[in-house]
């Protein structure tokens, strides 16, 4: 598991010899090494292309690669076809015509649940505690913020800190609570079959399980103003004890609503 910067375990690759100089600059950032050929000798690889940063497996029968994009095909479909305002994540965060409600977004991954947030005109404020997917997220936003008008308004609406929710959120001051603190920790893998559970794998590789998500509930429902929502599958069990205040299933997830 890479939660700080295994200098064994992973390494940046340039796609192309333009690229060099920001693989060389995201290197050193993160503290890993830069490739300059192929090698067996990292489990994971950082490649930095023209229009993103991609983590892939270096094993031949593993998942990936994954990147953060805002920009592509995928999210511009869930943006046009998810359900807008009356989508199950926007009734979970409690979204109401001339209500929109600000956002930490504490578990934020590739930022997808994130961004849908912020073009459903929210305020978000993501957390993460990887510091490869922070990069991603950073990188990621800032294309957003360079790509059509549209996007790059959603992007603006976004803010990014590399850091551990436990310790950031019991900091926060009380005028800087927000309305909703959103969790979306790992969950244990199950089959193996879909795009999004290969996804999923790779993301787990990086970010570990998430097993102190419970305590992460606890601090969360002691800083949100309105509401903590969970997501999670749709037929697994609630994260811990705390029993929800009511829940609003989705197609394939579920999110467990705590009011505060
Ligand atoms: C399942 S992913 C979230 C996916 C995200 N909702 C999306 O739409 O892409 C869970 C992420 O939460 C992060 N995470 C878990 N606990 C955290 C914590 N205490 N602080 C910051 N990040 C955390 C993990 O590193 C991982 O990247």
């Amino acid at each position: 598991m890479i939660h700080g910067n295994n200098t064994l375990a992973i390494a940046v690759q340039a796609a192309t010899a333009d690229q060099y100089d920001r693989a060389n600059a995201l290197a050193a950032n993160l503290g890993i090494p830069l490739l300059q050929k192929d090698t067996k000798e990292f489990q994971y690889l950082l490649i930095c292309s023209a229009d993103s940063i991609a983590l892939k497996q270096t094993d031949k029968n593993g998942p990936g690669p994954i990147m953060v994009n805002f920009t592509g095909p995928t999210m511009e479909y869930r943006l046009k076809h998810g359900g807008g305002r009356s989508q199950a994540l926007a009734r979970a965060i409690g979204l109401k015509k001339g209500r929109q409600p600000s956002v930490i977004d504490a578990t934020a991954g590739l930022g997808r649940d994130g961004f849908i947030m912020a073009h459903l005109g929210c305020h978000v404020h993501m957390l993460e505690r990887s510091p490869i997917l922070a990069a991603m997220l950073e990188d990621g936003l800032q294309r957003a913020k360079q790509a059509a008008a549209q996007t790059a308004e959603i992007a603006g609406r976004i803010q990014l800190t590399h850091a551990d929710s436990n310790e950031f959120l019991q900091k926060l001051k009380l005028q800087d609570w927000p309305d909703v603190i959103y969790l979306d920790p790992m969950f244990p893998e199950r089959t193996k079959s879909s795009l999004v559970k290969k996804e999923m794998r790779i993301l787990r590789g990086l970010a570990g399980d998430d097993q102190d998500a419970g305590k992460l509930l606890d601090i969360a429902l002691h800083c949100a103003r309105n509401r903590v929502v969970v997501k999670r599958p749709r037929l697994a069990p609630t994260l811990d004890d705390t029993v929800p205040s009511h829940a609003i299933t989705g197609k394939t997830s579920r999110f467990d609503v705590y009011l505060v």
